[in-house]
């Protein structure tokens, strides 16, 4: 692979802003230009951060020109664009929600995997260095065999605005936020099977879910609750702080409000402040999920030079995408669901 790998940004809508951004700090890598097929937006970002402007991706991925692709657009449009760069053999790194169900999402990953060009989806909630903390904090055996966990997301952040599609998704909730809950599950408690789940709808005019309360049963034993809704009302607002807390047999970490961890351990308690990085170009209340972009980026870089696979890969983001494909499933039915059935 050469020096600088140079990428092509497809889709310039609200949240790629932060990802042009990010890519300027990457090491060994960068945007080389954009993509949308909404000429308008396309060249407002190709001034912008200075790159050409493309409109046609398949133009643009067939050009040769380009190490890598960054996907940047909504779920329905990752199969298309995803199967463009494994076609031109382009790597990928693709934003989530990965597609709006599993089989779409196992069609995605197989047509890659078949190729052998590698995918990553753009996870960056396990990426924030709060996670990052408390998972070293686990891996040292501080507070044991983790027993149970409850991870939460509740807010009333005026989503709507920037991201005006969400009112008419089906799969709102759960493949918006709660996707970034079920992956940290996974990353902090491991895989699970059993899920059962309830949704709300609680604003009115949305075409799906605003708010899920989601069990978990994960292989160590281990119970968690993941729950996420866009209709909590706090003052101040939290948003986009994920709160909660994680027990073992020997303690407890309480992720509470400001970036703090309760570590109760050995008798004791203590506290630590993990604080998101600021950047120019980060602003609150987005810091900390804008601070973690660039590490998604970075991992994903990283890991291609070295082949050696990423945290969230395609693959292994499946077991992700069958967590919310099976609390989908249970809300429905009124069931709990195997996700390794489905
Ligand atoms: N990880 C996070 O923290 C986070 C935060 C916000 C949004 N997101 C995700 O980022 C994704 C994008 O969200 P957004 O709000 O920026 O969307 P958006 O609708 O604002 O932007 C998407 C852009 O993609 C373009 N596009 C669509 N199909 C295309 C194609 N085939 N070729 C070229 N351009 C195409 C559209 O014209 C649009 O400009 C979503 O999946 C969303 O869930 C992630």
């Amino acid at each position: 692979m050469t020096a600088h790998l140079k990428g092509l940004l497809v889709g310039c809508g609200f949240f790629a802003r932060n990802h042009l951004h990010a890519w300027s700090e990457i090491d060994g890598a960068g945007i080389a230009a954009v993509c949308d097929r909404d000429a308008a937006r396309s060249q407002a970002y190709g001034a912008d951060f200075s790159v050409p402007a493309w409109q046609d991706a398949a133009a643009a991925l067939s050009s040769g020109a380009f190490d890598f692709v960054d996907i940047c657009t909504t779920m329905e449009t990752h199969e298309e664009l995803v199967a463009l760069a494994v076609d031109n053999r382009v790597p990928v790194i693709v934003q989530k929600p990965f597609a709006p169900d599993i089989d779409t999402c196992r069609r995605i990953a197989a047509y890659a995997a078949a190729a052998g060009v590698p995918v990553m989806v753009h996870e960056n909630f396990r990426f924030q260095k709060i996670f990052r903390r408390i998972r070293a904090i686990l891996d040292s055996g501080e507070i044991g065999d983790l027993t149970f966990g409850r991870l939460s997301w509740r807010n009333a952040v005026d989503v709507y605005t920037n991201q005006p599609y969400v009112v008419e998704t089906r799969r709102f909730m759960i493949m918006d936020v709660g996707i970034h809950m079920l992956d940290l599950a996974r990353f902090l408690f491991g895989d699970a099977g059993d899920v059962s789940c309830f949704t709300q709808s609680v604003r009115p005019g949305l075409a799906g879910e605003d708010a899920a309360t989601i069990l978990l049963r994960h292989d160590n034993g281990a119970t968690s609750i993941v729950d996420v809704s866009y209709a909590a009302h706090r003052y101040p607002d939290p948003f986009p702080q994920t709160l909660g807390e994680i027990e073992g047999r020997l303690g407890t970490i309480e992720i509470v409000e400001g970036g703090v961890l309760v570590i109760h351990s050995d008798g004791k308690q203590r506290r630590e402040t993990v604080a998101a990085d600021e950047r120019s170009w980060t602003s609150s209340p987005w810091t900390q999920i804008q601070d973690s972009v660039p590490r998604t980026q970075q991992h994903f870089i990283d890991r291609l030079r070295a082949g050696t696979g990423f945290e969230t890969s395609a693959e292994d983001s499946l077991k992700t995408y069958a967590l919310a494909e099976a609390a989908y499933r249970s809300a429905e039915s009124g069931r709990v669901v195997d996700a390794r059935t489905l």
